[in-house]
């Protein structure tokens, strides 16, 4: 791996919900224990179920929340203690792409006020021809600049969304199941536009998804989280999983029937409340692996391994 850009240290994030007349409010760790980090122009992958904590995540890495535990470091620079508006001018060098291009920006917004918005915000002002020139980059034509969002596609709406996220030229970019909302041929033109970028700019990226098969395409190192944590990190796309879950979600990912890809349970048994997590491996319930040492004592991962796995009995 390349030095690193971005050091996530034993990163933790609470939340707490319910609670009203008669109820208690409960707690939970969205994110559990997570250490991590991303080279300069790596893409890093990060892959599991709905509710795994992966916005969660990524919000922390940009700090749009703030971490109940540990520290963000970004090219030598804690972002996690920063004063505003140190991070403030910090913001201008990692962005964020969302999964829904439709509720992300603004309908009252032509596109020529979304991608001149990110200047606004950091007080600075917009160079000339920089909207024609942005809108250039992700392959749509200047002449849309005075549309409105509800006037494009969904593809076209996501390249406006890459587009304002890259308008500071960021170093860093976090990409929150960037396709998700889109069809599988508009899908593989993002994917392409994003790894085009990626070269011509000397882009990092956090790429979020829950298709491990599109994260093995697109990725150089799979991080897989469960119930808030890292399971497993893979160094690269070829290196075959060690983590029983990891080896259950390749399983479902590559059914070679898409319409089948759903159907099939990567393993039985019940995932646990996130609210009551049990004493051990938090898989247990649902692999076959599983021992009494399992049940009792939860796995450490090795962050300083080049291939960690968090799990007693792995394949
Ligand atoms: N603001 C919040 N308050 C309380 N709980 C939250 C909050 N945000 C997220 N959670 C909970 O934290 C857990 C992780 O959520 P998160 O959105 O990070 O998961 P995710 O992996 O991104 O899921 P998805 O694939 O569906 O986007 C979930 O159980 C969710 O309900
Ligand atoms: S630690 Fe045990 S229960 Fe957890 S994944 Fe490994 S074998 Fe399965
Ligand atoms: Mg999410």
């Amino acid at each position: 791996m390349t030095a690193p850009l971005i050091r996530i240290e034993a990163l933790g994030k609470r939340f707490q919900s319910g609670g009203g007349l008669f109820a208690r409010p409960r707690a939970m760790m969205a994110v559990r224990d997570v250490t991590l980090s991303v080279g300069k122009g790596e893409v890093l992958g990060v892959v599991g179920e709905s509710g795994c904590g992966k916005s969660t995540l990524a919000r922390l890495v940009l700090r749009l929340i703030e971490p109940t535990s540990g520290r963000v470091t970004f090219d030598g620079t804690e972002i996690t203690a920063l004063s505003p508006p140190a991070l403030r001018r910090m913001r201008r060098r990692m962005a964020m792409v969302f999964q829904d291009p439709y509720s992300s920006l603004d309908p009252r917004y032509t596109l020529a006020d979304v991608l001149a918005e990110p200047f606004r915000v950091q007080n600075e002002p917009l160079p000339a021809n920089r909207v024609e020139a942005m809108l250039a980059a992700v392959g749509l034509p200047a002449a849309l600049a005075g549309n409105h969002p509800h006037q494009l596609s969904g593809g076209q709406r996501q390249r406006v969304g890459i587009a304002r996220a890259l308008a500071l030229r960021p170093d860093f970019v976090v990409l929150d199941e960037p396709t998700a909302s889109l069809d599988v041929s508009i899908q593989a033109q993002i994917i392409a536009l994003l790894a085009d970028l990626r070269d011509r700019l000397g882009l990092s990226y956090l790429f979020i998804s829950h298709d491990l098969g599109l994260v093995r395409y697109f990725c150089d190192r799979i991080v897989v989280m469960y119930l808030g944590a890292v399971v497993e990190v893979l160094p690269d796309t070829a290196t075959a999983p060690r983590h029983p879950y990891t080896q259950a979600l390749m399983e479902s990912n590559f059914a070679p029937d898409p319409a089948r890809r759903r159907a099939i349970e990567p393993l039985s048994g019940e995932i646990p409340s996130p609210f009551a997590l049990p004493p051990g491996c938090a898989f247990a319930a649902r692999c076959p692996r599983a021992s009494d040492l399992c049940r009792r004592q939860p796995p450490a991962l090795d962050g300083d391994a080049t291939h960690p796995v968090a799990c007693f009995h792995p394949l």
